[in-house]
């Protein structure tokens, strides 16, 4: 008979930087829920891959002097990028996607073209707030003050060609689909959406762009790319061969289970299944948004320096106690505070005390009575009851909570199951039997019991901790036919003569004061600023035209109705005043810089900002230190006489 299958997703991660790790839990927990059905039985499909297009990549790569695709690639199979990630964590995905494999581009084109071909995608015109220095669009609500967030000049109305998806006809089914129940988990994320997305009105979407191009072109009309979230999205389907020659597994595993983090359930429960609704292809089986780990109650970010880096926390703590710390601490559905202590005490706690004891204290007591193998013979008594009942049923109420994406839970049964084991050794003091010859057969039972305990223990936990797992089963003399799901609830599975063997300590404990000491120190040289990388070269004579003087500052004033701006009028020791516009009011005082000299770059074509016209731009140093824009003018020391030349 041939096993069911089961489909699950990560969400496609954007290579526009390293990984942190809240990536890493979201993969590490889909790795753990694909584990446990392949465990159970089930044909599992895991795919997670990279979502490469977007002007975010392509602003990147241009700051980084590379193209677009040498950008991802370095971040995606680099040295330490995201693949190695992926094997450093032991994440058993089936296949790997990226947005700018061949084949993923042509299906989107398809798909695309389908959306067109049956009257859901419609060209129609954007409107919105342009600011032509920028070339940028922005939405009312993303002015500052009325102009432009990024330069503070005036925006004006305009309009672009764009391509529109009919979103607002899939309104109605899209919002039974949501309570359906079953749809979108956790069941709190469901109101969320039919309050604040599908209530209000769902609007068309835009769903291609022609400001910048590094994007899948629609092959129809070769100026527009395709909307990076239907590129992105769609990558579920791609990836097992929909519209594509290029795999065939579409029909075998369809529909998948995608797990989200929260802040794209939107763009997965709404969006999603409405295009998937308009190529007729059946909705996902489930959406589960989890909820996102925080740094001191806020939002990780590359600037918290590398104590979110997933390499350095797997070298100091190991690959396992990782894992397991992300899956057994933070509910799945919840947000999470990630700290430090709270990953030392936890691997302290239930790896090294509660279940690395049980494994080295059962193994050596049965070195030391029985030279390592166990006699048969067995004399039970009522206190085993127990444990003996919880070994045949924890497995079933962790399978309920696992099927329901509760780690944690599934994780608390266990250890449940392991508490209850170390209690039975301090009930039944087996020092106490093995000092008595005629107690042996007793000795044998209880030790025989907590191997019992110990192997279903770690059947549960091998979808956590795999290679912990592996050794473990090793140390209790637990072969494969005893390591099964069907094994996972039956007692009396170890033959009865079992022999262990001793092996390393599986979950060192971890000295808390002294490891918090060495991460704060790698934390500090992480937060050393970072320097960005030297651009392409340019020619000396390139360099020579650029007309840089010494000025003085005569007059310096706040520009009105501008938050940033600064009017500068200089001598720049031609005879005629200079006039300058600088957005730097957030660094400087107009006081503080009257009377300064200071390098201005002077053949600039003439700007307008605010109405008025800037000849030429001030020079500054300017660095990010601590996710913070640090900057200082180029001021030069008084001697230095005005209209001087650098070069
Ligand atoms: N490329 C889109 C997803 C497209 S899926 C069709 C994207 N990428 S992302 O790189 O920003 O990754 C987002 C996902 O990473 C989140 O949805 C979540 O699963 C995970 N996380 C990112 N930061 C996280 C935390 N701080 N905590 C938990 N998960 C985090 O959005």
């Amino acid at each position: 008979m041939s096993k069911p299958t089961f489909y699950i997703t990560t969400p496609i991660y954007y290579p526009s930087d390293k990984l942190h790790i809240g990536h890493t839990y979201c993969t590490v927990a889909t790795d753990a829920i694909a584990r446990y059905k392949r465990l159970t039985g089930y044909d599992v499909m895991f795919l997670t891959g990279t979502d490469e297009h977007g002007q975010k990549i392509e602003e990147k790569a241009k700051e980084a002097g590379v193209t677009p695709q040498e950008f991802v690639d370095r971040i995606v199979t680099g040295k330490c990028g995201i693949l190695d990630l992926w094997k450093l964590m032991n994440i058993s995905n089936d296949r790997f996607i990226r947005t700018t494999d061949d084949y993923h581009v042509t299906s989107i084109q398809r798909i695309f073209r389908k959306m067109y071909d049956n009257g859901d995608i419609y060209k129609g015109a954007y409107k919105g707030k342009y600011c032509t220095p920028c070339e940028s669009f922005w939405t009312e609500s993303q002015l500052v003050d009325g102009k432009c967030p990024d330069c503070g000049r005036p925006v004006h109305d305009a309009e672009e060609e764009a391509y529109f998806f009919r979103l607002s006809k899939y309104a109605k089914p899209v919002q039974e689909l949501l309570e359906s129940g079953e749809f979108l988990k956790p069941a709190s994320r469901v109101n969320e959406m039919i309050n604040n997305f599908i209530k209000p009105g769902l609007e068309d979407l835009c769903v291609s762009r022609t400001s910048f191009t590094w994007g899948i072109p629609v092959d129809f009309d070769p100026g527009h790319v395709v909307y990076v979230w239907v590129d992105a999205l769609f990558n579920y389907a791609t990836a097992m061969g929909y519209m594509n020659e290029r795999y065939d597994d579409y029909a075998r595993y369809w529909p998948p289970v995608n797990i989200v983090g929260k802040e794209i359930v939107r763009f997965h429960s709404i969006i999603w299944p409405a295009m998937l609704m308009s190529v007729g292809e059946p909705v996902p089986k489930q959406v589960y948004g989890h909820g996102w780990l925080v740094i001191d109650g806020g939002k990780m970010s590359k600037s918290k320096g590398n104590v979110v880096d997933p390499y350095v926390l797997a070298e100091k703590f190991g690959v396992d106690a990782l894992r397991f710390f992300l899956l057994r601490t933070f509910p799945f559905g919840s947000d999470g505070n990630f700290s430090n202590e709270l990953l030392i005490n936890t691997i302290n706690t239930d790896l090294a005390n509660s279940l690395g004891n049980l494994v080295s204290r059962t193994t050596a007591m049965i070195e030391k009575y029985f030279g390592g193998t166990l006699i048969p013979e067995r004399e039970a008594e009522a206190m085993d009851e127990e444990l003996v009942e919880m070994i045949r049923g924890t497995a079933e109420k962790y399978a309920a909570q696992m099927d329901a994406f509760q780690l944690h839970l599934g994780l608390e049964e266990v250890f449940r199951l392991i508490q209850r084991a170390n209690k039975y050794i301090d009930e039944t003091a087996p020092w106490v039997l093995g000092r008595d010859e005629t107690k042996k057969a007793r000795l044998a039972t209880v030790l025989y019991n907590l191997l019992e305990a110990l192997r279903v223990s770690l059947i549960l936990l091998t979808p956590f901790i795999p290679e912990s797992c592996d050794k473990a089963f090793v140390q209790i003399g637990a072969e494969r036919e005893a390591r099964t799901w069907a094994a996972a609830s039956e007692y009396g599975v170890l033959p009865a003569d079992v022999s262990v063997r001793k092996g390393e300590t599986l979950f060192p404990r971890i000295d808390t004061a002294k490891m918090l000491e060495e991460l704060e120190k790698l934390h500090q040289t992480a937060k050393k600023p970072e320097s960005k990388p030297v651009l392409p070269d340019v020619t000396i004579d390139e360099f020579a035209r650029c007309d840089m003087r010494v000025c003085k500052i005569l007059r310096c004033e706040a520009v009105k109705k501008s938050e940033k701006l600064l009017k500068f009028a200089l001598d720049d020791g031609s005879g005629t005043e200079r006039q300058i516009l600088s957005g730097i009011h957030k660094f400087y005082e107009p006081e503080d810089l009257v009377g300064k000299k200071a390098v201005a770059i002077l053949n600039l074509p003439p700007r307008k900002m605010m109405g008025m016209e800037s000849n030429g731009m001030l020079l500054s140093a300017v660095k990010e230190i601590d996710g913070k824009e640090v900057l200082h003018l180029m001021l030069v020391d008084d001697d230095v006489p005005v209209g001087s030349q650098l070069c």
